[in-house]
């Protein structure tokens, strides 16, 4: 979500004359994104404004945007008193009010809705994966997540206005379309006519794109994995075999206290669900490890159900009391000491089971696609449709596919070796 917040800032500022500089002290503005979703996103864009502050010209423009705009406001001012703006989530479509008047301070952390999405340019040339955003906010109210309050109440954004930009990313060079949500299947629109729109839709429409390849989406509820949706798994071989559906818990009695109201049984028969549609599907997940109250038992059974499911691309993270949230005043906070071996061991067990799956993969021809070289330029970095990363050598004349058949070669816990298939 960030990174799409991002380029649709850059996208702004370029239309109005500016360019990218890697040096912060040649900046004519700088803009932190943040996330706060955990304390350390949070105390990092502290200490980056610290040293930007030291770093950057006395007149340039410099402010913060996103999650931890919304979350710190006015007392973001109080901490680093020259700010010059402080702009929410939905919000940051207000930047051009200070480059018109450098001389005020700005302050918004207003959830705006989906005015940002109508309000700010779009850029001329779209990266191989474009992530379009398709709902902002969430209704979930998970106990641990300060996602409800930093980005509001859920909204879907009209299927209209989603597909406008899916083709205008594929007309710009888009490959693969990654729909994004922070409950992305549960999007739902109607349109003024009363006719319905699911995410099923989307992928639908998107598929008949002949430019686009691929298709995928993050991140999904468990619950909100409806049938229309889990058919598309079957029908539409664009999308990818390979889904993130976090399960956070493994013990009923932690998702209870998560208000994560889905049984252990109610995720199995979902995924199972998932594999009679694509039998090659992998489901990957976000794990939480020490939210209060959790027991050894209870993080003994985060750890099974992994090993059962065999999730790939997982990640993990200790609990992190959030404010505006309901577990941060639980009681039975669990020490520093334990969150941290609870995640080594969940991590171990996370890497076995990629590594697992990495070497099973070896063998295997895949359509991948290219994110770029390495930094010799002899290396060229593939994305399977697993999302694992994949090295392959680049080819003599220079010419790199963006799209490619390639030989699994090698595999390690953390990427593959691979060969383009028309080389013998
Ligand atoms: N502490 C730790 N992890 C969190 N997440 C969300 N809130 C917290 C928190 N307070 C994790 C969840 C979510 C991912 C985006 O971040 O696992 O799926
Ligand atoms: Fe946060 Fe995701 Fe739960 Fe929504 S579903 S409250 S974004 S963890």
């Amino acid at each position: 979500m960030n990174v799409y917040d991002g380029q649709r800032i850059a996208a702004m500022l370029l239309q109005r004359g500016y360019a990218a500089t890697e040096k912060i002290a040649d900046a004519d503005i700088i803009i932190l994104n943040t996330c706060a979703v955990r304390a350390k996103a949070t105390d990092k864009v502290f200490s980056a404004l610290g040293r930007v502050r030291r770093a950057k010209k006395t007149d340039a423009l410099f402010g913060i945007v996103g999650c931890v705009a919304r979350e710190a406001g006015a007392a973001a001012f109080k901490r680093i008193p020259d700010l010059n703006f402080v702009l929410g989530p939905q919000s940051y479509h207000k930047l051009p009010d200070i480059l018109e008047n450098p001389d005020t301070k700005l302050l918004n952390i207003d959830l705006g809705g989906l005015e940002k999405f109508d309000e700010l340019p779009e850029s001329s040339t779209s990266p191989a994966v474009a992530y379009i955003p398709i709902q902002e906010g969430c209704d979930h109210c998970c106990t641990y997540c300060i996602v409800p309050y930093t980005r509001g109440r859920e909204i879907s954004r009209p299927f209209e206005n989603v597909m406008h930009d899916v083709r205008h990313a594929a007309a710009t060079g888009a490959l693969e379309i990654c729909f994004l949500g922070q409950n992305v299947n549960g999007y739902k629109y109607s349109d003024n006519t009363g006719k319905a729109f699911r995410l099923s839709d989307l992928i639908r429409e998107t598929a008949k794109l002949d430019a686009i390849k691929r298709i995928r989406f993050t991140s999904s509820y468990p619950t909100e994995m409806t049938d229309d949706l889990i058919e598309m798994f079957r029908t539409e071989q664009k999308l990818l075999p390979f889904l993130n559906m976090p399960i956070q818990s493994g013990s009923p009695d932690v998702l209870t206290r998560m208000n994560r109201p889905y049984s252990l049984d109610l995720y199995i028969d979902i995924v199972d669900k998932l594999k009679a549609a694509r039998p090659d599907i992998q489901i990957s997940s976000d794990f939480i490890v020490g939210f209060p109250g959790e027991t050894d038992a209870d993080f003994e059974k985060t750890v099974q159900i992994a090993k059962q499911i065999r999730h790939i691309n997982s990640y993990s993270f200790k609990y992190s009391p959030r404010p505006h949230t309901a577990a941060a005043l639980m009681p039975n906070q669990i020490p520093e000491n334990v969150k941290a071996s609870r995640l080594a061991a969940l991590d171990g067990e996370l890497n076995e089971i990629q590594r697992e799956f990495n070497e099973a993969c070896v063998g295997e021809t895949m359509a991948c696609l290219c994110e770029g070289a390495d930094k010799t330029g002899k290396k060229l970095v593939y994305r399977t449709p697993y999302m694992q990363q994949c090295i392959v050598d680049a080819p003599e004349n220079g010419n790199a596919p963006q799209m490619a058949d390639i030989r699994i070669t090698a595999a390690n816990k953390a990427s593959l070796r691979g060969e383009f298939c028309d080389q013998n």
